[in-house]
């Protein structure tokens, strides 16, 4: 779990404000809903046999004797609310975003943390192809939005009630011939949901997956009919992807297409997966809501950060102006000029704590301030000073009462 700190919450703040702004474009609203859930949500939707609730999530009981988890991803409890709160009955197609904090016990390393963050979205209520590729094209959009170009998109999709079983006997004659050299817990997959074979992160277990049939042949007519018109559609859409059989995204909710984010940037060494959701049209019915169809997905904030990061890029806005005291009978006049251009709007920075005007000039130096200026008996006196650029140029003069008029007029809008 980690601290974010200043320097790089700028960057995450770009993420986050980006991402909203973007969204509410599509028509989405955030939801919040709380940090845990009854255990029994995620064990239902997120399925038993997952790594995410049969290994990582941080389950406890509270002091009502109540089983509780910290919320290991955003789908089920934004399913949970939307049922619990009749959403349904008042807008028929929901468009939902949330932002926050999750929770799974993973062995930790660059890109993978126990506390994560994830920026996601579901919408509920329609089942067509184009409701799939609208929330893919979010993500496109996100990704350009952040200068995140190496980011390639997988589709696939797992079929539905009707042909996937047909698919689960293939695939459990595949595993059953090498079911000796499956890891433990896929031996207990096999018999209990042979899908989640798939995504074990073991060696020979990946080896053997590798090597099963692929879903897409056995889908049936209307899923194939489905897959092929998301496919149709973001060709007109114009966004690139690529078919890869081998996305099934490691939660037993999705029916028919799922996808992924994948980076090719080594600063996220295998955590490559920026981001993954599909459709899960029988989840919110299975929860004891209404027969409501869904697709979404969530982004790892924390990967897209790292990646930002690499680029190098400043976000945080720098500070307009630094007023300096040249001496201790200016330093009130100083300090409350700062408080009013603050209120006026600026971004000004005052040493407090006094000093020689060099060691305040240093500073203003080292924050990065578009302007300083120097607050003396002559300033004082004339009512005038000098706005001094830090960054190269003529000095600008200026009357003390016109420094937010005459700031405004000298920089750009950050
Ligand atoms: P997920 O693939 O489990 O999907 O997680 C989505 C993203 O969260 C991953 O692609 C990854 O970037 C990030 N992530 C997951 N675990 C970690 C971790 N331990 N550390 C850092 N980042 C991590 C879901 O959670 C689904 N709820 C997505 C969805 C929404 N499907 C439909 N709607």
């Amino acid at each position: 779990m980690n601290d974010i700190l200043p320097g790089d919450v700028e960057v995450w703040q770009h993420v986050e404000r980006t991402a909203r702004e973007l969204f509410g474009r599509f028509g989405y609203a955030e939801v919040r809903t709380p940090m845990v859930e009854d255990t029994a949500l995620f064990v239902r939707s997120v399925g038993e046999t997952t790594d995410i609730v049969g290994k990582e999530m941080y389950t406890f009981e509270d002091k009502g004797g109540r089983s509780l988890s910290l919320r290991p991803e955003g789908t089920a409890p934004a399913a949970r609310a939307y049922i619990e709160h009749s959403i349904s009955n008042s807008e028929p197609l929901t468009r939902w975003f949330y932002l926050g904090p999750m929770f799974r016990y993973e062995r930790m390393k660059t890109g993978r943390y126990r506390q994560f963050h994830q920026i996601g979205a579901e919408a509920y209520g329609s089942k067509e192809p184009a409701q799939d590729v609208e929330v893919m094209d979010m993500v496109v959009q996100l990704l350009q939005a952040l200068g995140l170009t190496d980011v390639s998109l997988n589709i696939n999709s797992l079929g539905d009630d009707a042909c996937r079983p047909a698919y689960q006997s293939r695939l459990v004659e595949h595993l059953r011939a090498h079911s000796s050299e499956l890891c433990a817990d896929c031996q207990v997959r096999l018999e209990k949901n042979p899908l989640r074979v798939l995504d074990c992160k073991n060696e020979r277990c990946q080896q053997i997956a590798s090597a099963a049939p692929s879903i897409l042949e056995s889908l049936c007519e209307p899923c194939r009919g489905h897959f092929a018109e998301v496919q149709r559609k973001l060709d007109a859409v114009g966004i690139k992807y690529v078919v890869n059989p081998r996305i099934m995204r490691g939660l037993d909710y999705y029916t028919r297409t799922t996808f992924e984010f994948i980076a090719s940037h080594p600063a996220l060494g295998t955590a490559s997966t920026v981001g993954g959701g599909g459709r899960y049209d029988k989840l919110v019915k299975s929860l004891g809501g209404p027969d409501v169809p869904a697709v979404g997905f969530g982004l790892g904030l924390d990967r897209l950060c790292l990646l930002l990061k690499e680029g190098g890029q400043q976000y945080g806005p720098s500070k307009d102006l630094f007023i300096a005291a040249a001496d201790e009978g200016s330093a009130d006049v100083a300090f409350a000029l700062a408080s009013r251009l603050r209120r006026e709007g600026l971004r000004v920075e005052f040493d407090t704590r006094g000093g020689s005007l060099k060691s305040q000039m240093k500073r203003a130096d080292k924050l990065g301030a578009t302007y300083a200026l120097v607050i003396g008996e002559a300033e004082r006196q004339s009512g005038q000073a000098q706005l001094k650029p830090m960054r190269g140029g003529d000095p600008v003069p200026v009357r003390l009462d016109e420094v937010a008029q005459t700031l405004r007029n000298a920089i750009k809008p950050s």
